[in-house]
């Protein structure tokens, strides 16, 4: 494999040995629908995927390189730049989970596959040294250990094939932290842990329960456990201030979202775990 791929010049055509293949040869760029940050700017081309850059993808790029290195493979390879300074990823084959959710990636054994998935990439990382790069903002001292979190596992960020979690995309965000912070965060979002009355889809009323089983099959330990539900809450107020803060920077697409948010949902989503502490607490006990 060859190092200093980051520095290449990426163009249609140039595949190097990590390339997927062409097996799709089409020349045009297909817009790929899912996120926010990047809406409407991730396409794909033929077996890759082209997506901005940002000032820490470097640090996003040795990630992806250390996973390839240690054989895992529920990430994209980084294959380069192309020519219009975008990074070039493989393209991976399998089912995003876009809005509207479909049925299939609400399941317990959706949710259980997303856990050993966040699990197997926590242990494919762990040898991953993040000293001399500059990351993305970082979580909460307190939630800052030693585990490169990927920071962002939303529903859209994963890709699912014969109804499993097979592999996460969108690294942006990825940085160090702790297992506890990157469980909370993956737990919050796919159990999810919020007011039923934001909650419109088949996980209603079952937030609790997913939480403990998401828990339980990644497998966290004891002391690790008893700090998720204060990771979940300060997560998700992490999420709304690098959202707004974005926005307020001009970051057209979070602006978007962050109007569409409304304030009452935020208070809603605030007041729901501080009312609602004892019951996550003891729905994480044994
Ligand atoms: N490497 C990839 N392989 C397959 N699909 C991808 C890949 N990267 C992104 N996608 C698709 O594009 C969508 C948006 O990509 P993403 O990078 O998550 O954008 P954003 O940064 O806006 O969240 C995803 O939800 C997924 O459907
Ligand atoms: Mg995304």
């Amino acid at each position: 494999m060859s190092r200093g791929r980051e520095q290449c010049t990426y163009s249609r055509g140039s595949s190097g040995s990590n390339s997927p293949g062409n097996s799709d040869s089409s020349d045009s760029e297909v817009v790929l629908r899912g996120g926010i940050a990047n809406e409407g700017e991730v396409v794909r081309l033929g077996d890759t995927v082209r997506r901005p850059q940002r000032s820490w993808s470097p640090a996003t790029h040795a990630l992806l390189r250390h996973l390839e290195d240690v054989g895992f493979d529920g990430a994209p390879r980084f294959l380069g730049i192309d020519e219009q300074d975008r990074e070039v990823l493989s393209y991976l084959p399998g089912t995003p989970v876009v809005a509207p959710y479909p049925d299939w990636a609400l399941t317990d054994e959706a949710l259980v596959s997303v856990a050993e998935l966040l699990r197997a990439y926590h242990d494919a990382v762990s040898t991953f040294d993040p000293g001399l790069h500059d990351w993305a903002p970082a979580p909460p001292r307190e939630f800052v250990g030693n585990v490169l979190c990927h920071n962002d596992l939303n529903l859209d960020n994963v890709i699912f094939r014969d109804g499993r979690a097979a592999a996460l995309i969108d690294f942006d965000l990825a940085g160090p932290g702790s297992a506890t912070w990157d469980v909370a965060c993956a737990a919050r979002l796919w159990a999810p842990l919020r007011s039923d009355v934001d909650i419109v889809d088949a996980r209603r009323g079952h937030g609790l329960g997913r939480l403990r089983l998401f828990v339980d099959s990644y497998g966290l330990d004891e002391v690790d456990r008893a700090r998720v539900v204060e990771g979940a809450r300060l997560n998700y107020l992490w999420f709304c201030t690098l959202i707004r803060e974005s926005a307020a920077r001009g970051h057209a697409a979070f602006a978007r979202y962050w109007r569409s948010v409304s304030g009452a949902r935020v208070d809603r989503t605030v007041r729901w775990f501080d009312d609602n502490a004892t019951e996550l607490h003891a729905a994480l006990r044994a």
